[in-house]
């Protein structure tokens, strides 16, 4: 844990530290990386008409007060996703600018659902992730991941039909997640699907969105009931000690987003964060759906430094975290973690031993 005796030479500049700091993207919604520019291109060749006709008319419509408003922009710009050319594009274009924002590894978020709803093929949709990602390992040396989420204001019996439909691709994906609007849709409808999906082989993590009516008691069933390995966001378990403790124990990683949280609540929480970074708690820092919030994963960091007073010790610490609690094997993770201890002793900053 971060704490007093980390120095921090004050001649280093935070945002350079953070961008070159080795770090595991984990909470990326791959839908969510569709700039506008990628946007218009998608819509021209494949001829669909946009309402909008420059990229700040689109940014305009990006006034967001909350999760719903959001997800009421996220999902029609879908529609420009048709081909497994344009999978593979979004993810090829999202994985060359993580590589620029000091991103060695990523678990990446995709919402099937919200393309087979409207007749695109799930192997597409995988097909052109996938082929992304393996030129990404090859081409930038950033090694990635697919975590299959389902839309949770979709039905237990559609998500079943995902997962089976996605078995025959169970080589491609390490884990499920569950995503979109929580509010009356808590983790409990998707029992079954996620005991199946853990029964197949998948790792488990389920969005536990900021302060959503039943924040705390949807935190406690992906914990108690469900048996997550992560949680996404779930910053509202500080409303409870004893969750905090089974956590903390479990070493169960929260994948958090300050700049995302700006947007769909008033503040970054960051002071929540922090708390429960300084609690022992695999407390991550990812960038949610950076095209819409204006965030990748390094700016993130900084962002979230500037507004706690963080010094580079903690965002070193942040990232040896975003390792602990990735899903590459121990060996690979602890690999990593010895990288970001490289990194901070070259800068002069000190981590202490774990
Ligand atoms: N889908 C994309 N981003 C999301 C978020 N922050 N919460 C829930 N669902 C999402
Ligand atoms: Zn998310």
């Amino acid at each position: 844990m971060p704490d007093s005796t980390m120095t921090t030479p004050n001649s280093i500049d935070l945002a350079d530290f953070a961008v070159g700091l080795p770090k595991a993207e984990l909470h990326l919604h791959l839908e969510g990386t569709l700039e506008p520019e990628l946007k218009f291109a998608l819509a021209a060749r494949n001829g669909i008409q946009l309402p909008e006709s420059t990229v700040d008319e689109v940014r305009a419509t990006y006034d967001f007060t909350d999760l719903t408003s959001f997800l009421a922009v996220y999902y029609p710009a879908m529609r420009v996703l048709v081909t497994p050319e344009d999978f593979h594009d979004l993810a090829w274009d999202y994985l060359q600018r993580a590589a620029t924002q000091g991103v060695v590894h990523a678990e990446l978020f995709f919402d099937p659902q919200a393309h087979t709803s409207r007749g695109v093929p799930f192997a597409d949709v995988i097909g052109g992730y996938r082929r992304a990602i393996v030129r990404a390992e090859k081409e930038l040396g950033v090694s990635a991941e697919l975590v299959l989420c389902f839309l949770r204001d979709f039905s237990a019996e559609y998500a079943m039909a995902t997962l089976m439909e996605a078995l025959p691709y169970k080589q491609w994906i390490v884990g499920v997640g569950l995503d979109s609007d929580e509010r009356g849709n808590p983790p409990a409808k998707f029992t079954d699907v996620f005991a199946r999906a853990r029964a197949e082989g998948f790792l488990l993590t389920m969005h536990c969105d900021i302060d959503q009516p039943g924040s705390i008691e949807h935190i406690r069933q992906v914990i108690e009931d469900i048996g997550v390995d992560r949680i996404d966001h779930g910053t509202n378990i500080l409303e409870d000690d004893r969750l905090v403790e089974i956590v903390r124990e479990r070493g169960i990683g929260l994948t958090c987003c300050p700049v995302s949280n700006s947007f769909v609540t008033a503040q970054m929480k960051a002071d929540e964060i922090v708390a429960l970074l300084r609690r022992g708690i695999r407390v991550t820092i990812n960038s949610d759906d950076p095209a819409y919030f204006g965030g990748y994963v390094a700016d993130n960091y900084v962002a979230l430094a500037r507004e706690a007073g963080l010094d580079a010790a903690t965002l070193a610490q942040l990232a040896v975290n975003s390792f602990e609690a990735s899903w590459l094997t121990p060996g690979r993770a602890a690999a990593y973690v010895e990288r970001v201890r490289g990194y901070a002793a070259q800068h002069g900053v000190d981590l202490p031993a774990s």
